[in-house]
């Protein structure tokens, strides 16, 4: 039997042997630092499904079908037919915010989602009270609320966090934690991060390396509950808080939702590279008028973002390997806050390419499109996934869970490997994966069967 390569490309391997998941039983609590725009188009977007107001469209675990087994075979169950994902109906929300009163007052801010769908839900909505936050200004500059926790360190302050959990977990059977807060400030990872015990040290110190981010995470995962990362943030994208995930069996993901404009071109450069067209350059733009885009103005929030967001085209297209292709790329990303658009982001894109015999050519792109309309869906299948994770036996002790790349711009990877960033690929992987857990063989496309 061999094991899918990076790419999830090799020759079918059945697996019948594996421990398959176990059986999602109970009540799934997830936990959302950050309950702006995206939390709560995801939390008012469950239960208008649950309430049979709508479609989940935009996510995999609802909507999507596995292929198992030959093409003739006629075998395409749904995702959450085939694996045991919790039910829509079995999840309870909670979190934190910086900014108190109930999710139907935060989800009129955020203006998402529209009047009447608001009102549909709204008792629900009002039902929901965000927890007071760990939170400091230093790491969000354009930010400030009143509803924020007080403590004697950094220490007490994930102790707090963890507190609040612990009551969480007697309303609840298992919980998950997904981090849906405002892009912090571009922190490197320092010494504080490299161990746990230099990062518990440092909680102890108020180390200035250790981020909010990073207190709700360390909190989750000594709780023993898996923390997903849907902002660019460092958070647990550190050896310190990869040990301590691999300690307590609960699996991590980030970083970056990817939504918009990386999720068109994690599409289209790979497009260009299976074809050996070149690329001269790629400008990207946008204008996006939300609390996110307001963060995003402050110029350390803003390179957060920039790194998550350059890294993609270097991976895809490897320049090292195709220098007459790829080498001299001019690759720009910049993002302008502009309010009248709110959440309803404008992606531009100019791709200057060249073909056969170094002709130029041109491609345009203007991506129209509802920031958090894309986000919520991702963050659904996250929190489903990365709780099926954690009942997986061969998952849950992995720590990073690279499978849920296909959700991230900035896929958290084990150190020294580099990213898929190819949707499909990533696809592939994640798909690959759910056949591996529950004992079927893999899908590698190769069909010469079909013509023996
Ligand atoms: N919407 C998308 O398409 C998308 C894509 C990729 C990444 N993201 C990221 O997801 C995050 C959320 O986006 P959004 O549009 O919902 O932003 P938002 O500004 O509407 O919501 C973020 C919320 O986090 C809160 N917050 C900040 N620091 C906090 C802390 N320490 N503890 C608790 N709450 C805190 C803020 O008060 C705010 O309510 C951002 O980091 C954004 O960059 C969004």
């Amino acid at each position: 039997m061999s094991t899918p390569d990076a790419s999830g490309t090799n020759t079918a391997a059945s697996n019948n042997s594996v421990s398959k998941p176990q059986a999602a039983t109970g009540k799934l609590g997830v936990m959302i630092p950050g309950m702006g725009a995206v939390a709560t188009t995801l939390i008012a977007g469950v239960e208008a499904v649950r309430k049979g107001f709508a479609k989940p469209i935009g996510s995999l675990s609802q909507m999507g079908t596995i292929r198992l087994g030959k093409r003739t075979d006629a075998r395409s169950p749904l995702i959450k037919d085939f694996a045991p994902l919790a039910d829509l109906n079995d999840i309870v929300f909670t979190g934190w915010d910086i900014f108190g009163g109930d999710l139907y007052t935060a989800a009129k801010t955020a203006q998402v989602l529209d009047r009447d769908h608001l009102e549909q839900i709204r008792p629900f909505l009002e039902s929901i009270e965000p927890m007071p936050a760990v939170f400091d200004q230093h790491y969000v500059k354009r930010l400030s609320g009143k509803s924020v926790k007080t403590g004697r360190s950094k220490c007490d302050l994930a102790q707090q966090i963890r507190s609040d959990i612990q009551a969480f977990k007697q309303k609840t059977d298992r919980q998950v934690m997904i981090w849906c807060g405002s892009t912090e400030i571009f922190l490197e990872p320092t010494a504080v991060h490299q161990t746990l015990a230099a990062f518990e040290k440092g909680l102890v110190e108020e180390d200035p390396s250790i981020s909010p981010s990073q207190i709700y995470a360390y909190a989750a995962l000594k709780e023993g509950i898996p923390f997903a990362n849907g902002a660019p943030n460092l958070t647990v994208d550190v050896p310190a808080l990869i040990e301590l995930s691999k300690q307590m069996n609960a699996p991590i993901c980030g970083k970056d939702f990817k939504t918009g404009q990386t999720f068109i071109k994690t599409v289209l450069a790979p497009a260009f590279k299976t074809r050996m067209l070149g690329v001269s350059g790629w400008y990207s733009t946008n204008i996006l008028g939300n609390r996110d885009g307001e963060v995003l103005d402050d110029p350390e929030s803003f390179k957060t973002k920039e790194e998550s967001k350059l890294g993609v085209l270097d991976y895809i297209l490897q320049p090292e390997l195709y220098p007459d292709l790829y080498k001299d790329i001019y690759h720009k990303v910049r993002i302008n806050y502009y309010p009248p658009r709110g959440d309803n982001k404008e992606g531009w894109d100019n791709i200057d390419i060249f073909g056969w015999l170094g002709y130029p050519m041109q491609l345009k792109v203007d991506f129209l499109c509802r920031d958090s309309i894309l986000a919520a869906p991702l963050a659904l299948d996250l929190v489903l996934f990365l709780d099926l994770a954690a009942r997986t036996p061969s998952l849950r002790g992995l720590g990073i869970q690279e499978w849920l790349s296909f959700y991230f711009k900035a896929p958290q990877t084990a150190s020294g490997l580099y990213p898929e960033h190819d949707l499909f690929i990533q696809s592939m992987k994640l798909k690959n994966t759910l056949r591996h857990i529950m004992g079927e063989d893999l899908i590698t496309h190769l069909g010469l069967e079909y013509y023996d």
